[in-house]
């Protein structure tokens, strides 16, 4: 199988209700820091998260003073991200549902975003979905607006995750739409599970 076959749909909302989720790093992404020390992310910015899952950034986004939208499929965990905003008497809007449904009932943001921040999203969906996804960031940011991507290394039979290697990310974030770190510049994050496969941090800007 490569990057392109695909399994059965992923039952995610099971696996979140079965906490059977090896994906989850159970605290803050080193990149998500490194980027909050640099001011990539900062107060002010308004950021979406895509397939949040149960994942603390969106907390510490919030936190952090940023306007952050956190999208997810599965009900549990965007219950469990709507009592941990609660709990710590934060604001942020969650949105439950599938962001990708094709043609019109694709989601989008009333207003352009400075930034996405995704992690284990892109190797989460089927790589079919892809090309819909790249088209829905381009409207979900604005122009100078960054794809804060963590692009998974670790490519599982079936999937996902369905690897995200540098030469095909290329292919899906193409030069005419995309600024790309200068060559190629990403830091290699080692996942605690996964293998310990890394995830590649870096910064995309949408033209
Ligand atoms: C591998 S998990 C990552 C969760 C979280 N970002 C983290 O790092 O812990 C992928 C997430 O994407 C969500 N997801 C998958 N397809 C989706 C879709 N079309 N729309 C919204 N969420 C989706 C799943 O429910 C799941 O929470």
């Amino acid at each position: 199988m490569s990057e392109t076959d695909e399994r059965t749909p992923f039952e995610w909302e099971a696996r979140f209700r079965e906490d059977d989720t090896p994906w989850e790093r159970g605290d803050v992404h080193p990149a998500a820091r490194m980027w909050l020390e640099t001011g990539e992310l900062k107060s002010g910015m308004s950021v979406i998260i895509p397939g949040c899952g149960r994942c603390p950034e969106v907390t510490a986004l919030a936190r952090a003073g940023l306007d952050v939208i956190a999208a997810d499929l599965s009900e549990t965990a965007i219950a469990w991200q709507q009592g941990q905003i609660a709990a710590e008497k934060l604001s942020a809007v969650t949105i439950q549902g599938d962001i990708l449904k094709p043609g019109h009932g694709a989601w989008y943001p009333d207003q352009p975003v400075d930034r996405v921040y995704e992690q284990t999203f892109l190797c989460a969906i089927p790589p079919r979905l892809r090309e819909a996804y790249e088209a829905s960031l381009i409207k979900w940011l604005k122009p100078g607006g960054k794809l804060l991507a963590l692009f998974m290394q670790k490519d599982e039979r079936g999937g996902p995750p369905y690897g995200c290697s540098l030469e095909a990310m290329h292919e899906l974030f193409p030069e005419e739409r995309w600024i790309w770190p200068a060559d190629d510049h990403f830091i290699a994050v080692p996942h605690p599970s996964l293998n310990g496969k890394p995830e590649l941090a870096g910064a995309l800007t949408r033209r």
